[in-house]
């Protein structure tokens, strides 16, 4: 296992009396997108303006490639590309001259622009003025602009705000790509849940400056599985649950139980020798957007 190019511990930012982050941990990877999911006003872009140095934590380190960013901030910095809300761009240059003054101000050498030009799939429009591009496009040239350091970790906040589903998917592509072929520790926040569980390996739920829930897509939905049972006398079915100390919940006459298919047999019989009807008994894998609904208190996202 390699180590973590961006490892933050027990986070917490206070702006006068409120708690605006609070106890954020997660390790970024290599190679891994991280998905940072949270309504409007959970925490996602002040956590970022700490990992960038924007602003400093009330408390909690914060370590890019190993260095602490309190002890060794420009070594930690340097380990960073990123776009905080939206690209910094010229709009009257052209995408070339845009990377140009940024790899001037950067001290990184004119020959890295073709090199990120290509990796955002933008050679060929990098003489045009960014006027002209389309907001996926300018997109795409902020993101060649925060690699042209050599970043080891790349920071987004909200990349697919604004984007239509071609654009998203673009992105979606592009992010996948970096992480897989550069070895980048691409972390992204997100409002909208359908575009985190396709775009990233691990998720952390953000909810009030908390993170709820974090682990990889699949885990995340694994660990919400139950039975759904559907019955003909639900207070007969109940009482049998009862008797044998199964936990259950009811929805609208559907009895939920937080098991696995195969504990579902002994259960099943017990219901049938009690005399209960019993018109189906399915796994429910219940889906992100829904994990996201309950662990939230039903206060909804994109
Ligand atoms: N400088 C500040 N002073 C006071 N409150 C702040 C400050 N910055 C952020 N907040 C508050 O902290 C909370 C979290 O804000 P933040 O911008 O981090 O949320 P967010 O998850 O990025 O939301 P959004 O999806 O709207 O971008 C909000 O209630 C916001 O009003
Ligand atoms: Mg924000």
């Amino acid at each position: 296992m390699s180590a973590p190019a961006l490892s933050a511990h027990s986070l917490r930012k206070v702006i006068g009396t409120r708690t605006i982050v609070d106890d954020v941990s997660f390790d970024l990877m290599p190679g891994e997108v991280f998905g940072f999911l949270g309504p409007n006003g959970a925490g996602k872009t002040t956590t970022i303006r700490m990992l960038v140095g924007l602003i400093r934590p009330t408390s909690g380190t914060i370590a890019i490639c190993g260095y602490d960013i309190r002890r060794e901030f420009e070594r930690a910095m340097r380990c960073i590309g990123c776009i905080v809300e939206s690209p910094d761009l010229y709009r009257f240059m052209t995408g070339r001259e845009n990377l140009e003054h940024f790899a001037r101000m950067l001290g990184v050498p004119a020959a890295e622009i073709p090199r990120v030009a290509g990796l955002v799939d933008l050679a060929h429009r990098l003489d045009q003025r960014v006027g002209t591009y389309s907001l996926g496009m300018r997109q795409r040239l902020g993101i060649a602009q925060a690699l042209l350091g050599k970043p080891k970790v790349l920071i987004l906040d909200e990349p697919a705000n604004g984007l239509d589903p071609a654009g998203i998917r673009e992105i979606r592509e592009l992010l996948r790509n970096l992480a897989a072929t550069e070895s980048l520790a691409v972390f992204v926040s997100s409002h909208l849940l359908g575009e985190i569980e396709l775009m990233c390996d691990r998720v952390a739920i953000i909810h009030k400056g908390r993170i709820l829930r974090a682990g990889s897509v699949g885990e995340l939905i694994s660990s919400q599985r139950a039975m759904e049972l559907h019955v003909g006398d639900v207070a007969r079915a109940e009482n049998v649950l009862r008797d044998r100390n199964v936990a259950f919940t009811q929805e609208n006459g559907r009895l939920f139980l937080p098991i696995e298919e195969t504990d579902a047999p002994p259960i099943l019989a017990a219901l049938f020798e009690a005399g209960v009807p019993l018109y189906a008994a399915k796994p429910r894998v219940q889906t992100l957007e829904e994990m996201f609904l309950d662990a939230t208190g039903g206060e909804t996202v994109g």
